[in-house]
C-alpha cells in the first residue's frame, strides 16, 4: 500500500494497524505536495472518530507549573539548566495545594503538576502534595508531568493517590534523541519510564514536538508507530518552537498545518486516546488550538499558575496564557472551545476505555 488516497482510506477506516513506517514516511511526504486536501480529508475523518467516542466535550486540565529549575539540558528547551539568564522560581506545596484549590472553584476537576527536573520535590514532599490534594478533593485526578524518576518513585507517588503521568517520548529515534539532548540523557531510559509509569498503574502520556531539529518525515513515521503499537491513554504533540537562550534559537517553528495533520493521524491511529491541542499550537497562530480541535483533539489546559511566575515557565519564545488570571484563561479557553462548537465539561476526563 503506497498511494497516499489508499492510505487516507485505511486511516479513515480504522485499518492503520496495517500501515508500514515506510507507507507513513511516504504519506507524509505526499501531504506537504498535495495543498491541503489530504489534510481535510483527514481532519473530518478524525472529527468524526472523536465525537463518536467523546461527543462534543472537550477535557479541561488545570495546570500548574511548579517549578522552572531544572538539572537537565535538553537543547531545546527554555529552561535547561544551562540558560544562566532564566529567572528561577519553585512554588511550595501550599502554593501548589491553594492553586489546586482556585482550580476546583473554577470547574477543573484534573490537575497537572508540571515542572522541570527539580530536587527539591522529593517523594516525600510530592506524596504530601499529592495527598493534599487527593483528599480535599477525592473527585479530582492528579497528573504529575516531572520527567525522569525511579521506579520507586513513581510507585510511591502513584500510592500517594497520583493517577496520571505525563512524560512525552521526544522522539522515538536513538539517534535523533541524541541530536535534541545531552549525551547523559538516554533515549532507552526515557521509554523504559514509560512502561515502568504503565505498569504502576498510572494512565500513561506520551508525545513530541513538530518540527523539532533535524526531524525527518521518516522520524515522524516512526513516532506513530511507536505511538500505535504503545497506544497511550494521553498524547501531547505541539510545535517546536525556538527559545533565544537554547542552542537552537535560529531554527524554525513547527507549522500548524502540519501539527494538524499529525493530531488527525494519531487520533485515527488511537481513537480513544486523550488528545490536547496545546499552548504551544496557540503559541504560533492565534486559532491554533481551535484549530487542533478541528483536527481531532479534545483536551485543552488552561494555565492556573500563579499569574507572578507564568512568563518564567518558559519553555519556548512568546508563550500565551502567561499574562491572564486563572479564571480568565479558562473563560477564554472556554469561549474558543464553544468557537468550533464543542463544549468544555466539568469532568475527570478519563479514557474512554
Ligand atoms: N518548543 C515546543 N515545545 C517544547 N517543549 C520543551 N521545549 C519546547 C520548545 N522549545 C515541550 C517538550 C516537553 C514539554 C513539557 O514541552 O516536548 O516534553
Ligand atoms: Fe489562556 Fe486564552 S487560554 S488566556
Amino acid at each position: 500500500m503506497n498511494d497516499a488516497a489508499s492510505i487516507t482510506d485505511a486511516l479513515s477506516h480504522g485499518r492503520g494497524g496495517e500501515l508500514s513506517a515506510d507507507d507513513l514516511a511516504g504519506f507524509l511526504d505526499e501531504c506537504e505536495l498535495d495543498g491541503g486536501a489530504i489534510d481535510g480529508a483527514l481532519g473530518e475523518a478524525a472529527r468524526a472518530v472523536t465525537e463518536r467516542i467523546y461527543g462534543k466535550s472537550v477535557y479541561v486540565r488545570g495546570l500548574i507549573e511548579i517549578s522552572n529549575i531544572c538539572k537537565n539540558d535538553c537543547l531545546y528547551c527554555g529552561i535547561r539548566k544551562s540558560n544562566k539568564n532564566c529567572v528561577r522560581y519553585r512554588l511550595d506545596a501550599d502554593t501548589i495545594v491553594s492553586c489546586a484549590d482556585e482550580g476546583y472553584e473554577l470547574g477543573f476537576r484534573t490537575f497537572v503538576l508540571q515542572g522541570g527536573e527539580d530536587v527539591y520535590y522529593t517523594d516525600e514532599v510530592m506524596c504530601d502534595i499529592i495527598g493534599r490534594i487527593k483528599s480535599s478533593h477525592p473527585d479530582c485526578a492528579v497528573t504529575l508531568s516531572l520527567g525522569e524518576r525511579s521506579r520507586d518513585s513513581y510507585r510511591r507517588m502513584r500510592d500517594a493517590g497520583a493517577d496520571r503521568y505525563l512524560l512525552r517520548h521526544e522522539t522515538a529515534n536513538p539517534d535523533h534523541y541524541a541530536q535534541l539532548h545531552p549525551a547523559s540523557m538516554s533515549y532507552e531510559n526515557r521509554i523504559q519510564c514509560l512502561y515502568t509509569l504503565r505498569e504502576l498503574g498510572y494512565q500513561v502520556g506520551c508525545g513530541f514536538m513538530v518540527g523539532s531539529p533535524y526531524q525527518t518525515n521518516r522520524h515522524i513515521a516512526n513516532d506513530l508507530c511507536f505511538i500505535r503499537d504503545f497506544y497511550p491513554d494521553m498524547c501531547g504533540i505541539g510545535p517546536f518552537v525556538p527559545h533565544h537562550e537554547t542552542p537552537f534559537a535560529s531554527f524554525p517553528s513547527g507549522t500548524v498545518e502540519k501539527t494538524c495533520r499529525l493530531l488527525s493521524i494519531i487520533r485515527l491511529l488511537c481513537p480513544r486516546v486523550l488528545l490536547p491541542s496545546t499552548t504551544a499550537l496557540g503559541t504560533i497562530h492565534p486559532r491554533g488550538r481551535e484549530m487542533g480541535i478541528l483536527a481531532g483533539a479534545n483536551v485543552v489546559m488552561p494555565n492556573l499558575s500563579p499569574v507572578g511566575v507564568r512568563k518564567q515557565y518558559e519553555l519556548y519564545d512568546n508563550k500565551i496564557c502567561t499574562g491572564e488570571e486563572s479564571a480568565q484563561c479558562r473563560d477564554c479557553l472556554e469561549m474558543r472551545v464553544r468557537s468550533v462548537g464543542r463544549e468544555i465539561v466539568t469532568d475527570r476526563g478519563d479514557v474512554k476505555k
